[in-house]
Protein backbone atom coordinates (compact mmCIF):
# COMPACT_ATOMS: atom_id res chain seq x y z
CA UNK A 1 0.00 0.00 0.00
CA UNK A 2 1.24 3.37 -0.60
CA UNK A 3 -0.17 6.54 1.06
CA UNK A 4 0.34 9.95 -0.59
CA UNK A 5 -0.25 13.00 2.24
CA UNK A 6 -0.28 16.02 0.57
CA UNK A 7 -0.97 19.57 2.01
CA UNK A 8 -4.80 20.01 1.77
CA UNK A 9 -7.79 18.98 -0.45
CA UNK A 10 -6.38 21.27 -3.47
CA UNK A 11 -3.27 19.39 -3.65
CA UNK A 12 -4.76 16.13 -2.83
CA UNK A 13 -6.87 16.54 -6.00
CA UNK A 14 -4.30 17.72 -8.26
CA UNK A 15 -1.90 14.73 -7.45
CA UNK A 16 -4.63 12.36 -7.94
CA UNK A 17 -5.62 14.04 -11.72
CA UNK A 18 -2.18 14.31 -12.63
CA UNK A 19 -1.74 10.51 -11.86
CA UNK A 20 -4.55 9.48 -13.69
CA UNK A 21 -4.21 11.48 -16.37
CA UNK A 22 0.06 9.78 -16.78
CA UNK A 23 -1.72 6.23 -16.13
CA UNK A 24 -3.93 7.09 -19.45
CA UNK A 25 -1.03 8.12 -21.38
CA UNK A 26 1.42 5.82 -20.30
CA UNK A 27 -0.81 3.40 -21.65
CA UNK A 28 -1.46 4.48 -24.81
CA UNK A 29 -4.96 3.63 -25.60
CA UNK A 30 -7.06 2.87 -28.66
CA UNK A 31 -9.99 2.38 -29.62
CA UNK A 32 -9.33 -1.34 -29.87
CA UNK A 33 -7.41 -1.24 -26.83
CA UNK A 34 -8.97 1.52 -24.27
CA UNK A 35 -8.09 2.29 -21.01
CA UNK A 36 -10.88 1.20 -18.44
CA UNK A 37 -11.05 3.66 -15.71
CA UNK A 38 -13.57 3.34 -12.46
CA UNK A 39 -15.14 6.24 -11.20
CA UNK A 40 -16.87 7.77 -8.07
CA UNK A 41 -19.40 10.36 -7.06
CA UNK A 42 -19.88 12.17 -3.87
CA UNK A 43 -18.23 15.66 -2.82
CA UNK A 44 -14.51 14.02 -2.48
CA UNK A 45 -13.97 13.75 -6.21
CA UNK A 46 -15.41 16.92 -7.43
CA UNK A 47 -11.78 19.22 -7.55
CA UNK A 48 -10.01 15.50 -8.74
CA UNK A 49 -12.45 16.29 -11.63
CA UNK A 50 -11.86 20.03 -12.32
CA UNK A 51 -8.28 19.25 -12.60
CA UNK A 52 -8.44 16.38 -15.57
CA UNK A 53 -11.23 19.14 -17.15
CA UNK A 54 -8.08 21.09 -16.93
CA UNK A 55 -5.34 19.07 -18.49
CA UNK A 56 -8.10 17.87 -21.09
CA UNK A 57 -8.49 21.71 -22.02
CA UNK A 58 -4.66 21.72 -22.06
CA UNK A 59 -4.27 18.97 -24.14
CA UNK A 60 -2.69 16.69 -21.71
CA UNK A 61 -5.18 13.97 -21.47
CA UNK A 62 -8.16 12.37 -23.77
CA UNK A 63 -10.72 10.50 -22.71
CA UNK A 64 -11.71 9.55 -26.39
CA UNK A 65 -10.60 6.12 -26.05
CA UNK A 66 -11.42 6.03 -22.16
CA UNK A 67 -13.96 3.33 -21.27
CA UNK A 68 -15.55 4.25 -17.41
CA UNK A 69 -17.25 2.34 -14.94
CA UNK A 70 -19.25 3.92 -11.92
CA UNK A 71 -19.29 2.68 -8.60
CA UNK A 72 -22.85 2.98 -8.02
CA UNK A 73 -25.97 4.33 -8.23
CA UNK A 74 -28.97 5.10 -6.18
CA UNK A 75 -32.25 2.86 -7.13
CA UNK A 76 -35.49 4.67 -8.12
CA UNK A 77 -33.82 7.37 -9.18
CA UNK A 78 -34.34 8.27 -12.81
CA UNK A 79 -30.88 9.48 -15.08
CA UNK A 80 -32.34 13.36 -14.82
CA UNK A 81 -32.87 13.04 -10.96
CA UNK A 82 -30.47 15.79 -10.13
CA UNK A 83 -29.02 13.91 -7.24
CA UNK A 84 -28.42 10.60 -9.15
CA UNK A 85 -25.11 9.44 -10.15
CA UNK A 86 -25.83 9.85 -13.71
CA UNK A 87 -27.05 13.35 -13.72
CA UNK A 88 -23.95 13.73 -11.33
CA UNK A 89 -20.88 12.34 -13.48
CA UNK A 90 -22.58 14.07 -16.74
CA UNK A 91 -22.81 17.65 -14.93
CA UNK A 92 -19.40 17.30 -13.35
CA UNK A 93 -17.16 15.54 -15.38
CA UNK A 94 -18.40 13.94 -18.47
CA UNK A 95 -19.90 16.63 -20.64
CA UNK A 96 -16.59 18.76 -20.41
CA UNK A 97 -14.34 16.43 -22.30
CA UNK A 98 -14.21 14.27 -25.28
CA UNK A 99 -15.55 10.95 -24.09
CA UNK A 100 -18.05 9.24 -26.16
CA UNK A 101 -21.35 8.59 -24.88
CA UNK A 102 -21.14 5.10 -25.75
CA UNK A 103 -18.30 4.29 -23.27
CA UNK A 104 -19.84 5.66 -20.10
CA UNK A 105 -21.17 2.79 -17.54
CA UNK A 106 -23.24 3.96 -15.17
CA UNK A 107 -25.43 1.65 -13.32
CA UNK A 108 -29.34 1.97 -13.76
CA UNK A 109 -31.24 2.01 -10.73
CA UNK A 110 -34.83 1.86 -12.66
CA UNK A 111 -33.92 -1.31 -14.32
CA UNK A 112 -36.71 -3.85 -13.98
CA UNK A 113 -34.37 -6.78 -12.96
CA UNK A 114 -31.75 -5.20 -10.48
CA UNK A 115 -30.12 -8.46 -10.16
CA UNK A 116 -29.97 -9.12 -13.63
CA UNK A 117 -28.54 -5.20 -14.20
CA UNK A 118 -25.77 -5.72 -11.68
CA UNK A 119 -24.72 -9.05 -13.82
CA UNK A 120 -24.19 -7.37 -16.98
CA UNK A 121 -22.32 -4.64 -15.16
CA UNK A 122 -20.05 -7.32 -13.85
CA UNK A 123 -19.99 -9.28 -17.32
CA UNK A 124 -19.46 -6.07 -19.40
CA UNK A 125 -16.73 -5.28 -17.04
CA UNK A 126 -15.00 -8.31 -18.05
CA UNK A 127 -15.79 -7.91 -21.47
CA UNK A 128 -12.83 -5.05 -21.31
CA UNK A 129 -10.16 -7.46 -19.18
CA UNK A 130 -10.95 -5.51 -15.87
CA UNK A 131 -10.86 -1.84 -14.52
CA UNK A 132 -7.34 -0.27 -15.66
CA UNK A 133 -7.28 2.40 -12.82
CA UNK A 134 -9.99 2.43 -9.96
CA UNK A 135 -10.44 5.72 -7.94
CA UNK A 136 -12.59 5.81 -5.32
CA UNK A 137 -13.83 7.96 -2.31
CA UNK A 138 -14.80 6.70 1.29
CA UNK A 139 -17.81 6.94 3.39
CA UNK A 140 -16.91 8.29 7.01
CA UNK A 141 -17.32 4.35 8.06
CA UNK A 142 -14.99 3.60 5.59
CA UNK A 143 -17.28 2.41 2.80
CA UNK A 144 -15.84 2.32 -0.90
CA UNK A 145 -18.71 2.79 -3.30
CA UNK A 146 -21.82 1.60 -1.57
CA UNK A 147 -20.20 -1.38 0.42
CA UNK A 148 -21.11 -0.65 3.57
CA UNK A 149 -19.68 -2.04 6.82
CA UNK A 150 -19.98 -5.98 7.25
CA UNK A 151 -20.35 -6.02 3.10
CA UNK A 152 -18.36 -9.66 1.99
CA UNK A 153 -14.72 -8.48 1.13
CA UNK A 154 -15.45 -10.89 -1.81
CA UNK A 155 -18.53 -9.05 -2.90
CA UNK A 156 -19.64 -8.26 -6.60
CA UNK A 157 -21.36 -5.50 -7.91
CA UNK A 158 -25.34 -6.19 -6.44
CA UNK A 159 -28.15 -4.01 -4.46
CA UNK A 160 -27.37 -2.99 -0.96
CA UNK A 161 -29.37 -1.61 1.91
CA UNK A 162 -27.87 1.89 2.86
CA UNK A 163 -26.83 2.28 6.27
CA UNK A 164 -28.74 4.73 8.51
CA UNK A 165 -25.36 6.61 9.46
CA UNK A 166 -25.59 6.83 4.59
CA UNK A 167 -28.39 7.78 4.80
CA UNK A 168 -27.64 10.46 7.04
CA UNK A 169 -24.90 11.75 5.84
CA UNK A 170 -25.95 11.67 2.28
CA UNK A 171 -28.89 13.71 3.42
CA UNK A 172 -27.49 16.84 3.04
CA UNK A 173 -27.76 16.38 -0.79
CA UNK A 174 -31.77 15.87 -0.28
CA UNK A 175 -32.24 19.33 1.89
CA UNK A 176 -31.42 17.27 4.57
CA UNK A 177 -34.43 15.25 4.86
CA UNK A 178 -33.54 11.79 5.19
CA UNK A 179 -36.81 10.60 3.78
CA UNK A 180 -35.87 11.77 0.48
CA UNK A 181 -32.75 9.81 0.37
CA UNK A 182 -33.27 6.17 -1.84
CA UNK A 183 -32.42 3.24 0.91
CA UNK A 184 -30.78 1.11 -1.49
CA UNK A 185 -28.13 1.54 -4.21
CA UNK A 186 -26.83 -1.04 -6.52
CA UNK A 187 -23.15 -1.03 -6.05
CA UNK A 188 -20.02 -2.30 -7.44
CA UNK A 189 -18.61 -5.16 -4.67
CA UNK A 190 -15.04 -4.51 -2.43
CA UNK A 191 -14.52 -7.57 -4.83
CA UNK A 192 -15.05 -5.50 -8.37
CA UNK A 193 -12.75 -2.78 -6.79
CA UNK A 194 -9.78 -4.78 -5.39
CA UNK A 195 -9.64 -6.94 -9.07
CA UNK A 196 -8.93 -3.86 -10.50
CA UNK A 197 -5.19 -3.31 -11.37
CA UNK A 198 -4.90 -0.11 -9.68
CA UNK A 199 -7.26 1.45 -6.91
CA UNK A 200 -6.80 4.96 -5.76
CA UNK A 201 -8.81 6.12 -2.93
CA UNK A 202 -9.33 9.71 -1.95
CA UNK A 203 -9.56 10.71 1.78
CA UNK A 204 -9.71 14.30 2.89
CA UNK A 205 -10.96 15.89 6.27
CA UNK A 206 -10.94 15.14 9.86
CA UNK A 207 -14.44 13.00 9.52
CA UNK A 208 -12.48 10.92 7.29
CA UNK A 209 -9.70 10.28 9.70
CA UNK A 210 -10.95 6.99 11.78
CA UNK A 211 -11.18 5.33 8.03
CA UNK A 212 -8.23 6.73 6.91
CA UNK A 213 -6.90 4.92 10.30
CA UNK A 214 -8.70 1.77 9.79
CA UNK A 215 -7.12 1.56 6.12
CA UNK A 216 -3.59 1.75 6.62
CA UNK A 217 -3.14 0.44 10.56
CA UNK A 218 -6.20 -1.71 10.90
CA UNK A 219 -6.86 -5.35 11.05
CA UNK A 220 -7.99 -6.25 7.10
CA UNK A 221 -11.68 -6.82 8.22
CA UNK A 222 -15.46 -6.48 6.84
CA UNK A 223 -15.99 -3.89 9.95
CA UNK A 224 -14.48 -0.94 7.63
CA UNK A 225 -14.43 -2.07 4.09
CA UNK A 226 -11.53 0.08 3.05
CA UNK A 227 -9.41 -2.19 4.44
CA UNK A 228 -9.54 -4.79 2.32
CA UNK A 229 -6.74 -2.36 0.32
CA UNK A 230 -4.11 -4.05 2.39
CA UNK A 231 -4.73 -6.78 0.22
CA UNK A 232 -4.23 -5.04 -3.39
CA UNK A 233 -0.90 -5.14 -5.07
CA UNK A 234 -1.02 -1.48 -6.06
CA UNK A 235 -3.40 0.52 -4.18
CA UNK A 236 -2.94 4.12 -3.89
CA UNK A 237 -3.97 6.07 -0.69
CA UNK A 238 -4.20 10.10 -1.11
CA UNK A 239 -5.01 12.40 2.08
CA UNK A 240 -4.56 15.52 3.33
CA UNK A 241 -2.87 16.31 6.12
CA UNK A 242 -6.28 16.97 8.13
CA UNK A 243 -7.19 13.05 7.14
CA UNK A 244 -3.91 12.15 8.83
CA UNK A 245 -4.98 12.98 12.79
CA UNK A 246 -5.85 9.21 13.81
CA UNK A 247 -2.77 7.46 12.47
CA UNK A 248 0.37 6.84 14.20
CA UNK A 249 3.70 9.48 14.20
CA UNK A 250 6.02 6.58 13.42
CA UNK A 251 3.29 5.53 10.43
CA UNK A 252 2.71 9.45 9.16
CA UNK A 253 6.39 10.17 9.16
CA UNK A 254 7.13 6.47 7.67
CA UNK A 255 4.79 7.37 4.41
CA UNK A 256 6.07 10.88 4.36
CA UNK A 257 9.54 9.47 4.14
CA UNK A 258 8.80 7.69 1.80
CA UNK A 259 6.89 9.76 -0.80
CA UNK A 260 9.94 12.50 -0.43
CA UNK A 261 12.23 10.19 -2.44
CA UNK A 262 9.69 9.34 -5.04
CA UNK A 263 8.46 11.88 -8.08
CA UNK A 264 6.54 14.79 -6.98
CA UNK A 265 3.32 15.31 -9.26
CA UNK A 266 5.10 18.21 -11.69
CA UNK A 267 7.87 16.16 -11.89
CA UNK A 268 5.58 13.00 -13.16
CA UNK A 269 3.54 15.79 -15.32
CA UNK A 270 6.57 16.24 -17.07
CA UNK A 271 7.36 12.68 -17.73
C1 LIG B 1 -21.20 7.86 -0.98
C2 LIG B 1 -20.65 7.15 -2.19
C3 LIG B 1 -19.19 6.79 -2.04
C4 LIG B 1 -18.42 8.00 -1.56
C5 LIG B 1 -18.94 8.42 -0.22
C6 LIG B 1 -18.21 9.60 0.37
O1 LIG B 1 -21.70 7.03 -0.01
N1 LIG B 1 -21.37 5.96 -2.51
O2 LIG B 1 -18.68 6.34 -3.29
O3 LIG B 1 -17.05 7.68 -1.48
O4 LIG B 1 -20.31 8.77 -0.37
O5 LIG B 1 -18.70 10.78 -0.17
P1 LIG B 1 -18.05 12.21 0.02
O6 LIG B 1 -16.90 12.24 -0.94
O7 LIG B 1 -19.12 13.16 -0.39
O8 LIG B 1 -17.63 12.31 1.41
Amino acid sequence: MRVIIEKDYNDLSAWAARYIANQINDFKPTKDKPFVLGLPTGSTPLATYRELIRLYNEKYVSFENVVTFNMDEYVGLDENHPQSYHYFMWSNFFSFVDIKKENVNILNGMASDLDQECKRYEEKIKSYGGIDLFLGGIGVDGHIAFNEPFSSLTSKTRVKSLTKDTIIVNSRFFDNDISKVPSTALTVGVETITSAKTVIVLINGHTKARALHAAVEGPVSQTWTCSALQLHKCAILIADETACDELKVSTYRYFKDIENSNLDPDTLLKK
